[in-house]
């Protein structure tokens, strides 16, 4: 398919909503086992960066897929695919000015990687969500592993499909060991220390 697109140079630059907003922005990357914690977490760290006056939005797993990758569902190619939108998607909150708290499974190296590479350096922050499979099969918060377990889902990360850990996280949370408060602490500790956020 030919295509003529040729973008437009806008006046108003991404440092401009940054001056704006008195704040950077990036992207929190949550990735781990379904029922690791991203999305506690993500909510935790959020009403947190709020309070701080920080502007932030969530991404998530779950509210995606009712809209943005309604048509997708969670073969390799599929999760490929939506984690390639959501990273375009995440990176428009960047320009924003926005700090974008993206909670998927993400369980490819290569479309994280993918991702990582759509923005600046420093602008993607991986946080490894990282909890052991028998302690989120525990949790199992919406039940799906106990469906994976019986085979009414099949292909479900962590049971009979692969997770590929981080190899080099920004930032690993260990949420069977740390408390929500501490893990979401740690993280707005880290966007201090990296002049995302001032105080
Ligand atoms: S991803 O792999 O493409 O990143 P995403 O984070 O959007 O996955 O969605 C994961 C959520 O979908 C899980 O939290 C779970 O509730 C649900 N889900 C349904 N089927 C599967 C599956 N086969 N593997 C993983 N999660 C699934």
């Amino acid at each position: 398919m030919e295509r003529f697109i040729i973008p437009h140079d806008h006046e108003i630059t991404k440092d401009d909503r940054r001056n704006l907003n008195g704040h950077g922005s990036v992207i929190l990357w949550f990735t781990g086992l379904p029922s690791s914690g991203k999305s506690t977490l993500a909510n935790e760290v959020e009403k947190k960066l709020i309070a701080g006056g920080t502007k932030t939005y969530i991404l998530d797993g779950d509210n995606v897929r009712m809209g943005l990758c309604k048509d997708l569902g969670f073969s390799e190619q599929d999760r490929a695919e939506n984690i390639r939108r959501i990273g375009e998607v995440s990176k428009l909150f960047v320009q924003a000015g926005v700090v974008v708290l993206s909670a998927f499974v993400s369980p490819y190296r290569r479309d994280r990687d993918a991702v990582r590479a759509l923005v600046e350096n420093g602008e993607f922050i991986e946080v490894f969500v990282d909890a052991p499979l028998e302690v989120c099969e525990q949790r199992d918060v919406k039940g799906l592993y106990k469906k994976a377990r019986e085979g009414v889902i099949k292909g479900f990360t962590g049971i009979d499909d692969p997770y590929e850990a981080p190899l080099n996280p920004e930032i690993t949370i260990k949420t069977a060991e740390t408390s929500l408060e501490d893990g979401a602490n740690l993280l707005v500790a880290y966007l201090r220390e990296r002049n995302v956020i001032g105080g």
